[in-house]
């Protein structure tokens, strides 16, 4: 008797996918400043790090009207692009459109800063002046060596991040994926979806949704085996958390997962490396961000020459 499950099969059709979900309209531009972002990462001898953040969408129509969406705000994505760029690394931030990017995340309400100043005039008032000043000037520093990619659906995110993790093989161990954006397990196959906006005067038909390959599988195979991948794993029953981060690592053999549970995310995370190693992340008070603590964690890993499991590629 066969013991694969529906998981299982649906992993090895992870090509399916592809064929029958078409890529982006900003997929061959991204991908053309991509390699020219890593032509210059390998003349530099940079580090590159692609973190991908926010939520991705489910159409439910062909033309889409409504689609099915999730929580996440592109916090954990955001922050951690901020101290990866501290650490000199060179960043291409995958986020969902409209989602939260780093430095201007911290951007004030226009409203809240800007004062009557005359008639016809408004001025930023003085007390917000230096903020707004070292905002711009990071946020400037970023922009110039960094590249943000936008995208809104599952399809979108997948075919750019298998795009962008084949380019990033080049750079081996220098090159770093932090893979923190909420991917959908689920989505509607182009067959099975209405053409049309769905009509309330008719009874919608049942939806019919399958399960979405763990691209996970031919990431660390194939795309970019070279490189060093850390995958986030979203839990909501803690029994869950750990037994699932642990037989991810295992079945998809990359180098790390940071487990997090949806209610606790922002204080408490668990860092599962190989050789069954788990570091647990607390920051209770919430007096840094906790981005801060797991972007130090993985750069004092690249630093440590004693990293114990041989079989990891080392990170720069
Ligand atoms: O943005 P915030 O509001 O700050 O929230 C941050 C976060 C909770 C979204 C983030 O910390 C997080 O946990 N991101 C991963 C969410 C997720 O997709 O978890 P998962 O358990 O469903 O998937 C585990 C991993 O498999 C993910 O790294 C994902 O990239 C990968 N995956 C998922 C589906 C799929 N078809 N293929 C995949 O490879």
């Amino acid at each position: 008797m066969s013991t694969e499950t529906s998981e299982d099969q649906a992993d090895s059709h992870w090509e399916d996918f592809f064929s029958e979900v078409h890529a982006p309209d900003n997929y061959e531009e991204s991908l053309k400043k991509v390699r020219a972002l890593i032509a210059e990462a390998h003349e530099t001898s940079s580090r590159v790090v692609l973190v991908t953040s926010g939520g991705t969408t489910v159409p439910l129509e062909q033309f889409t009207v409504r689609f099915v969406d999730n929580f996440s705000s592109g916090t954990r994505g955001s922050t951690s692009a901020e101290f990866f760029f501290e650490h000199n690394y060179k960043i291409i931030f995958l986020y969902r459109q409209k989602s939260l990017q780093p430095f201007l995340r911290h951007v004030p309400n226009a409203l809240d800063v800007i004062e009557v100043d005359g008639p016809c005039k408004v001025k930023v008032k003085c007390s917000e002046m230096s903020r707004l000043h070292q905002l711009l000037v990071q946020y400037q520093s970023f922009s110039k060596t960094c590249l943000e990619i936008t995208y809104v659906t599952l399809g979108d995110y997948l075919w750019l991040l298998k795009g962008i993790s084949k380019e990033l093989n080049s750079l081996s161990s220098r090159a770093l994926l932090y893979l923190a954006a909420a991917v959908s397990d689920f989505y509607i196959p182009k067959k099975e979806m209405p053409e049309h906006k769905m009509q309330s005067d008719k009874q919608p038909a049942g939806m019919v949704f399958s399960l979405v390959p763990k691209m996970l599988r031919p990431l660390a195979s194939k795309w970019a085996p070279n490189a060093f991948i850390i995958s986030f794993k979203l839990e909501t029953d803690r029994d869950l958390l750990l037994p699932k981060a642990k037989a991810a690592l295992e079945k998809y053999k990359h180098h790390m997962v940071v487990a997090n549970l949806l209610t606790s995310r922002k204080s408490f995370v668990m860092v599962v490396e190989c050789d069954d190693i788990v570091k647990e992340i607390h920051n209770p008070d919430a007096s840094k961000e906790i981005e801060q603590m797991i972007v130090e964690h993985i750069i004092l890993l690249g630093l440590s020459t004693f990293y114990p499991c041989s079989l990891v590629p080392h990170l720069e």
